[in-house]
């Protein structure tokens, strides 16, 4: 489906697809031990609102630490990849991607980013269009979890796909490499992928980046009961929960988490299902994989792709990884 815009735009995700996902994940979600959803459902025009308002945080310094590593080296990835066509996985503002970008060289240059959010999609698109009208823009709406389809491309030159802001560790361990080896299998000898991750720090900085003192990441965390309750006509009472984040470090991740207040029954009249919370009963909704670099290698080599520039800041704590197919 290609609209009347200034740019292509495709959606892959009819609303049967989505919510089929949507229902398939928080029936699975909630009623398993322990609870635990995707964090796909957040991303409604709020949820990307309050992501945005997230990035701008003190206690959020990821977003700026992968900028600040971008305005370093976008130039040395455009060196090292010659890319013509850029493919951005949960592209969300796509405000950091203007700087890879802007080093690729925007006139003729096919870029596609991919989102869920169809609101993330058309407001970026909107911005990209008046600031770069040289770009080949192409907005893809679809769920980077399902095998990637990408939309037509001129076969002329090496492939970007960037994974930016640190979305890979949303998957966990298990997911991260087969995940990683889908890319790799739709990518061709002569592309090359570009993650941003997150790194391992103080456990106490970990945890304030997800449970911020002025309670903008508890709204967001607690945003996905609104959209519970619009999207599966559930009766979810966002006052019920707390919102929490913990450090698991067995898994290296943090766990964002809603506890709830008090023992209840939640009804989701679109799963025919009612849902039993007892009181302190913790629901994770987001998992957020902090990395090593040598870890982010060993993903890589796992996966067939060989790492070939890793760009760490140690104070921030953020790394860049560029690899190629192996
Ligand atoms: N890369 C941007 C945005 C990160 S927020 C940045 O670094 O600022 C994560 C983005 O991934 C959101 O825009 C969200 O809508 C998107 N997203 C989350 N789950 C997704 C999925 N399963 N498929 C596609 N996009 C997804
Ligand atoms: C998009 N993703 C990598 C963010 C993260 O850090 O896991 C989303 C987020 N959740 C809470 N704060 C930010």
């Amino acid at each position: 489906m290609t609209g009347s815009r200034a740019y292509g735009y495709t959606d892959t995700l009819d609303a049967e697809h989505y919510a089929r996902a949507l229902r398939a994940d928080i029936h699975g979600g909630l009623t398993g031990t322990p609870k635990s959803t995707a964090p796909t459902w957040f991303y409604d025009a709020r949820g990307s609102e309050l992501f945005e308002e997230i990035t701008q945080l003190p206690e959020y310094p990821l977003w700026r630490a992968e900028l600040g590593l971008l305005r370093l080296h976008a130039q040395d990835v455009a060196a090292r990849t010659r890319a013509r066509s850029m493919i951005e996985l949960g592209s969300g503002s796509s405000t950091k991607s203007k700087l890879i970008l802007e080093a690729l060289g925007p006139a003729g240059l096919n870029y596609v980013p991919v989102d869920v959010s169809a609101d993330a999609l058309h407001q970026a698109g909107a911005h990209l269009v008046q600031e770069y009208p040289e770009i080949r823009l192409h907005a893809l709406r679809s769920d980077f979890t399902a095998p990637l389809v990408l939309p037509d491309l001129p076969e002329d030159g090496p492939r970007l796909i960037a994974f930016l802001g640190s979305t890979l560790g949303n998957f966990r361990r298990g997911a991260r490499v087969p995940f990683l080896r889908g890319l790799r299998d739709v990518m061709r000898p002569q592309d090359f992928l570009l993650i941003g991750a997150d790194l391992v720090k103080d456990e106490q900085e970990m945890i304030a980046a997800y449970d911020d003192a002025q309670g903008v990441t508890a709204e967001f965390d607690k945003h996905l009961l609104h959209v519970l309750n619009r999207e599966l006509d559930a009766d979810f009472d966002p006052d019920a929960f707390d919102h929490t984040a913990v450090w698991n470090g067995a898994e290296s991740h943090i766990e964002m988490r809603l506890r709830s207040r008090t023992e209840q029954l939640v009804k989701i009249r679109e799963l025919d299902l009612a849902v039993h919370f007892e009181r302190g009963e913790e629901w994770i909704t987001e998992r957020s994989a902090k990395f090593t670099t040598d870890g982010l290698r060993e993903e890589m080599t796992e996966a067939r792709l060989r790492t070939q520039e890793l760009w760490a800041d140690s104070d921030a704590g953020f790394a860049l990884l560029l690899a190629a197919p192996a």
